[in-house]
């Protein structure tokens, strides 16, 4: 879907969350919102944001799952993405931040990384998985923090982040040296289970990702192409992002 613009954009993705939210209330299930951080669906936030206000909506009653989380980073360090979306979702649409689950990152070596991995996968088949999946893409066609090479049925696991990837997130940090070298992220596997997903992307820098992703092959080589293996995916665009397309 092509919008003139990012506040268009944020609008028309609010509107499918908004969906996918009153359907599993119709369904007698509790909602699950697979959250992403970034700067892409910030707008997205603040227009749930606003139709809570309006009683459009309620995440009362919902629980939230993060893509990704940075290895290593202190518990409440600003830039950790619990701290982020407690901040951006949290805090701006009544979301208790109790219910909000994020990839165990405080793991000390691989084997206790791997375990909250799997503990991770569990809590998300506990609540009988995730309704609406939001999901941002990067420069490279990550998402979460799946990099080019990725496997297409991999789950929630420990990996290390491309240096692309870190030099756009140092802008986060003091320096490019503070931001983690690894990260724990749900799989591109785990991603397609979520019943619906909503890619959000604008901005002509993100053209050539959302072009590789939407109309170039089905490859690791650019993790965001697995939409097309997903029967219920939105890609979200303003016309600066649809620009390669
Ligand atoms: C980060 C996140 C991704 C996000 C991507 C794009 O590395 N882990 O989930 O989609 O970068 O970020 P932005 O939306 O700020 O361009």
């Amino acid at each position: 879907f092509v919008t003139a613009g990012p506040e268009e954009a944020a609008r028309r993705a609010a509107r499918v969350v908004i969906e996918a939210v009153a359907e599993s209330v119709a369904a007698g299930r509790a909602p699950v919102v697979g959250l992403a951080t970034g700067s892409s669906p910030l707008g997205l936030y603040k227009e749930l944001a606003l139709a809570v206000d309006r009683g459009q909506v309620d995440f009362s009653e919902a629980y939230g799952f993060a893509l990704d989380e940075y290895v290593g980073l202190p518990a409440g360090h600003p830039e950790s993405y619990r701290e982020v979306l407690v901040a951006e979702v949290c805090r701006r649409v009544g979301l208790a931040p109790e219910r909000l689950h994020v990839p165990d990152g405080s793991g000390r070596n691989e084997s206790e990384l791997a375990a909250g991995a799997a503990r991770y996968e569990e809590l998300i088949r506990g609540v009988g998985g995730i309704d609406v999946q939001i999901l941002g893409i990067g420069r490279n066609g990550h998402i979460g923090f799946n990099e080019p090479g990725s496997s297409l049925t991999s789950r929630t696991r420990v990996k290390r982040l491309s240096s692309r990837t870190r030099a756009d997130n140092a802008r986060f940090f003091e320096s490019l040296d503070d931001v983690p070298t690894h990260c724990v992220t749900q799989g591109l596997g785990t991603v397609l289970e979520a019943r619906r997903l909503l890619l959000v992307a604008t901005g002509a820098s993100k053209a050539p990702a959302v072009a590789a992703a939407v109309e170039g092959p089905l490859t690791a080589s650019c993790p965001g192409s697995v939409l097309q293996f997903h029967a219920d995916a939105l890609v979200v665009v303003d016309e600066a992002a649809a620009a390669g397309l």
